[in-house]
């Protein structure tokens, strides 16, 4: 079933914007798969997820299904999908089914799945190029799935009619697309922003010394479910003391202590779109010295990124703002010696700040679009210009593991504060702030538990 009505206006244009494109190159058949289901154990499944390109195109949710654009002398938009089986649909639930899916999905034909081997090869005879998600498809057995049916093409045609000769990737010009948010995904992203800003207010209202990493866990899940998002938008970090300097650290069975910080990077998943989150707090509910004046670099540090964060910037240069910021307060705390130049030409500062200041923000919680002007890639190429309707995190962070030349005082401190920014025409808005950064604002509310 569909997470929400599908605006069928918004997924006749995108699928309409990708057959012009396959026109620009000659036309052909495109085929997008979505994600398989994937076993856990035995007969019993992970939950499904949907693959995001075969959702941006289409609204469908199912599984096994396959979305087919053939670009010709007439357009067309084709859903291969489960046909309806009322036995199977008394276990796992009522399914679409290819007459009722076309209808409510505006596609121009549909058919059932268990067709497709039979279906596929006969399109591609006589189409130029065979186009699909070829790098970013969440459908494992996809190339050999594509050779599978040229082979059936070229043995049904025996060199009487033309087959595609080249096979083009599809995943540039759809990360183009997903890269800009329309009206509607940033109605659904500013939803789920704010599910999961109340999540982290409920973690902060519940934490307490003596607390596991997983009690928060379950709180955020709590409420992310409570409030309708179908899932996490990726496993919650939730990090107690020195864990929080394990970047990925999951929330494991560890005690929360009176003087540890607690970083929660969680964020759920909304109707396909993820949001992302990071506050850091101290258990007891009251920073101690040496936590404030490393906090207080990193939000100094994320405020700096944020004013960068705009048309009038490029993708990295929030990034350049932030590593200023941290790597002067890393000075000032005497946690590197030298100066400012130094410290940012010989790169000291990873020492303490080793990952990047944000990264696209969309279906996937690390989001498609190169992060280098189009088309991707080259290393060379000049950062890409922030535009209106993108969105990206901000999330500096300072991380510091005991060593003989760092003062004991510091020793085990993780701090990351992350914020989910949607690009205006003007700088940006941060959609996450439902919760507090602000070290006396998250004091306020512990202190109200
Ligand atoms: N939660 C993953 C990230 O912040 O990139
Ligand atoms: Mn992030
Ligand atoms: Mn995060």
């Amino acid at each position: 079933m569909p997470f929400t009505t599908p605006n069928l206006k918004v997924l006749t244009a995108r699928r309409k914007q990708l057959l012009t494109w396959m026109h620009t190159l000659g036309g052909g058949v495109a085929i997008v798969p979505t994600a398989p289901e994937r076993t856990r154990n035995r007969d019993n499944h992970h939950s499904y997820r949907h693959d995001s390109d075969f959702y941006y195109l289409t609204g469908f949710s199912e599984a096994h299904a396959w979305l087919i654009l053939v670009a010709g002398d007439i357009d067309q938009s084709i859903l291969l999908c489960e046909g309806k089986n009322p036995e199977v649909e008394i276990w796992n639930g009522v399914r679409w089914g290819p007459e009722a899916a076309a209808e409510h999905f505006g596609f121009d034909q549909a058919h059932d799945v268990k067709d497709l081997d039979t279906f596929i090869p006969k399109l591609l005879v006589g189409q130029r190029n065979l186009f699909s998600t070829l790098s970013h498809s969440t459908q494992p057995d996809l190339l050999k799935h594509l050779q599978g049916w040229l082979v059936a093409a070229q043995h049904s045609v025996r060199g009487t009619r033309a087959l595609p000769q080249q096979w083009l990737d599809l995943s540039d010009p759809l990360a183009e697309m997903r890269l800009i948010k329309d009206a509607s995904e940033l109605a659904t992203m500013r939803a789920a922003a704010a599910i999961s800003a109340q999540g982290h207010v409920r973690a902060m209202q519940t934490a307490r010394p003596g607390c596991h990493e997983y009690e928060l866990e379950a709180e955020l899940l709590y409420h992310f479910r409570k409030h309708g998002a179908q899932s996490v938008a990726y496993d919650s970090i939730v990090a107690a003391g020195a864990n929080a300097c394990v970047l990925h650290h999951r929330a494991g069975d560890a005690v929360m202590q009176a003087g540890d910080l607690v970083l929660i990077d969680a964020g759920c998943e909304l109707d396909g779109y993820a949001s992302d989150i990071t506050r850091t707090f101290p258990a007891n509910g009251k920073f101690s010295g040496p936590q404030r004046a490393l906090y207080d670099i990193v939000l100094a540090a994320q405020q700096a990124a944020y004013e960068k964060t705009s048309p009038q910037h490029h993708f990295n240069a929030g990034h350049d703002a932030a590593v200023q910021v941290l790597t002067q307060g890393m000075l000032d705390e005497g946690l590197l010696q030298g100066t400012l130049a130094q410290a940012i030409e010989t790169a000291a500062y990873r020492q303490f700040y080793m990952h990047r200041t944000g990264h696209w923000l969309g279906m996937d919680v690390h989001d498609v679009g190169s992060y280098r002007s189009p088309p991707a890639s080259a290393e060379e190429r000049p950062w890409r210009q922030l535009q209106a309707g993108m969105v990206l995190t901000i999330e500096p962070g300072l991380y510091v593991r005991p060593a003989p030349d760092v003062a004991k005082k510091f020793w085990g401190i993780g701090i990351r504060i992350e914020d989910d920014a949607v690009v205006t025409e003007t700088g940006c808005e941060l959609i996450t702030r439902g919760v507090p950064v602000a070290p006396d604002e998250i004091e306020a509310i512990m202190r109200a538990r």
